[in-house]
């Protein structure tokens, strides 16, 4: 198995090099071989060696690619009502009407007047209100999973993780004030910024539940002591559920 220098070292080449093919093909071999909980350390001390985030989201987005499948193996299998259970269950629903969410951002894209969508804005409203619902969620993960990692020492990914929920956060509440707008203020206007905001949110979500079900979730999983969990849960069900938690 790799050690963390080694991951390190071939972390930092894809930072510098990450759109050359052999450089890409030599660290997909080594990060295949590595473990969630060593590639969160090594991604960590890069940025405790001055990396700053930016490179590491970029670094993130390309280990993510060069991983592929690999990754996807190491996707923990945990009970329904176990609390990664519950979270990666929330993630299929999002996921489902993140599909949608793309569909209808396309068709609102090709459309030339409001009448061409307006059949679709129910559904719109609908998702971007399950969005909002979503908060919960992200503050299940915040405020009982992130701060018993970062006692345990794994402080960048939920640091990147904290970054993108409210980035993502401000952008929910964008499409609900636009979804709400639809009909009061030029189409070509409300289209273009209504497309824009629906595929970033479409696109950086659903990475972000990529990175979370394929990295951050085996981390926690592989890091935290057994005992914590139903604390966790106790702590799960004082935040509450979304309106779309699977029972
Ligand atoms: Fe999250
Ligand atoms: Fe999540």
């Amino acid at each position: 198995m790799a050690t963390k220098e080694e991951l390190k070292q071939v972390l930092r080449e894809l930072n510098e090099q990450g759109d050359v093919p052999a450089v890409k093909a030599r660290a997909a071999e080594l990060l295949r071989g590595v473990d969630a909980h060593t590639l969160s350390l090594a991604e960590q001390e890069l940025e405790q060696e001055g990396m700053d985030d930016e490179a590491l989201r970029k670094l993130c987005a390309v280990h993510l690619e060069v991983l592929g499948e690999g990754l996807e193996q190491q996707r923990p299998e945990v009970a329904a009502a176990h609390p990664i259970g519950i979270l990666m269950d929330e993630h299929k629903i999002i996921l489902q009407n993140l599909e949608e969410l793309r569909e209808i951002s396309d068709r609102v894209r090709a459309a030339a007047r409001l009448s061409e969508i307006e059949g679709q804005l129910p559904r719109l409203k609908a998702i971007s209100h399950l969005l909002l619902d979503t908060e919960s969620h992200h503050r299940r993960e915040e405020e009982t999973i992130f701060p018993r990692l970062e006692s345990y020492g794994v402080t960048g990914p939920p640091r990147i993780m904290r970054q993108e929920h409210e980035e993502l956060r401000a952008k929910k509440r964008r499409l609900a004030e636009l979804v709400e707008q639809a009909g009061s203020t030029s189409y070509e206007e409300l289209a273009k910024e209504l497309a824009h905001v629906g595929h970033y949110i479409a696109t950086t979500l659903k990475d972000h539940i990529y990175k979370e079900d394929n990295i951050l979730y085996p981390t926690a999983l592989s890091t935290l002591e057994p005992e914590e969990w139903p604390e966790v849960l106790k702590e799960f069900e004082g935040i509450g559920y979304c309106c779309f938690t699977p029972h």
